[in-house]
């Protein structure tokens, strides 16, 4: 059996340092199991089940299933903090692996998780909130680049990556753009222990996207991507052609209108990252990893050596 080991993997209990990222409304149980079984870290946002009965037996769902880890996204400032609230302590329940916080300070949960053997990973644009996120107990820390899907950075992976593995203390995980193998074996020699990857999966049989959705994902270019503010007030990549209007003219047009859809955002806006670039077919997750395995094997196998 192979596996691709880093000291987070080996702490996660994974065969390969991938996590596939949460996404708002995407994902789903079946991928935190699909994933579970092929090896890699699932996650989701508990808020993607619209009430905490409805989470907890999505809980209880994937425990039937499997005793693998896998992981639940918490957007705190997102949450209600009643559901935040019964939302966290039925992951310690069910002993959920790890526990990713967004959109807020991590502090308190971040003490309350690591006391239960939880690892709890923050995600950042910035140094300066991965410093106080490390601060606040992180215990990884994922650095969003530009050309993410959801809300993204502004810092090339090429600079990002390396800059906070420098100045932190605690584990970087790569997230942005990563769609291959070779993507992959890049972001770890930047010095990640896992990469962080949401637009590949949107591509995955078990991703409950329209099938619309998929195909701008996997016959998408770079340049069909638009980084824009309008849609939540929090700049993020969006496929240019579901954003009111299309073209940016038609579209400040309409900015007021898309403003007041309150939930239909990102339902009908449809968020990728540039990778949609390099995302080609539609597959069962397991047949993704297997790719990104032989890929990444292939890349660090094809690295010219240094000679003489
Ligand atoms: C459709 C979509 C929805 C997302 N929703 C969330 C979310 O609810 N919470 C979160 O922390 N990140 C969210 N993200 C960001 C991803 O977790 C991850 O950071 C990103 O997908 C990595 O970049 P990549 O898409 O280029 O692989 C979302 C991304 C996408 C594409």
């Amino acid at each position: 059996m192979p596996r691709i080991r880093t000291p987070l993997a080996e702490r996660l209990g994974l065969d390969f340092p991938i996590v596939c990222a949460p996404m708002f409304i995407l994902s789903n149980k079946e991928m935190l199991l699909a994933c579970a079984e092929a090896g890699i870290l699932g996650a989701m946002p508990s808020i993607n089940l619209r009430s905490h009965d409805e989470f907890r037996d999505t809980l209880r769902w994937l425990r039937a299933r499997t005793e693998r880890a896998f992981a639940v996204n918490l957007t705190i400032k997102l949450t209600h903090p009643e559901r935040l609230e019964q939302d966290f302590a039925a992951c310690l329940e069910f002993g959920v692996k790890a526990i990713i916080t967004s959109y807020g300070n991590p502090r308190e949960l971040a003490r309350r998780a690591r006391a239960a053997g939880v690892v709890v990973m923050h995600d950042v644009i910035h140094l300066e909130h991965a410093l106080k996120a490390q601060d606040a107990g992180a215990d990884a820390i994922i650095g969003v680049s530009s050309g993410a899907g959801g809300h993204a950075g502004t810092t090339s992976p090429f600079v990002l990556y390396p800059y906070l593995r420098k100045n932190l203390r605690v584990p970087v995980v790569a997230a942005g753009c990563i769609a291959t193998g070779q993507q992959m074996a890049a972001a770890l020699s930047l010095g990640a222990e896992l990469v962080y990857m949401g637009t590949r999966f949107i591509a995955s049989t078990e991703c409950g996207a329209d099938e619309r959705y998929k195909s701008m994902v996997v016959n998408g270019r770079p340049e069909d991507v638009e980084y824009t503010d309008a849609v939540s007030g929090v700049h993020a990549n969006f496929l240019r052609a579901t954003l009111p209007g299309g073209a940016k003219a038609e579209r400040d047009a309409a900015q007021a209108e898309v403003q007041g859809t309150g939930g239909k955002k990102w339902k009908d806006i449809w968020s990728a990252g540039q990778g949609i670039a390099l995302a080609t077919e539609v597959k069962p997750i397991a047949a993704i990893v297997e790719d990104l395995v032989r890929e990444y094997a292939e890349a660090v196998r094809s690295l010219p050596a240094v000679e003489g």
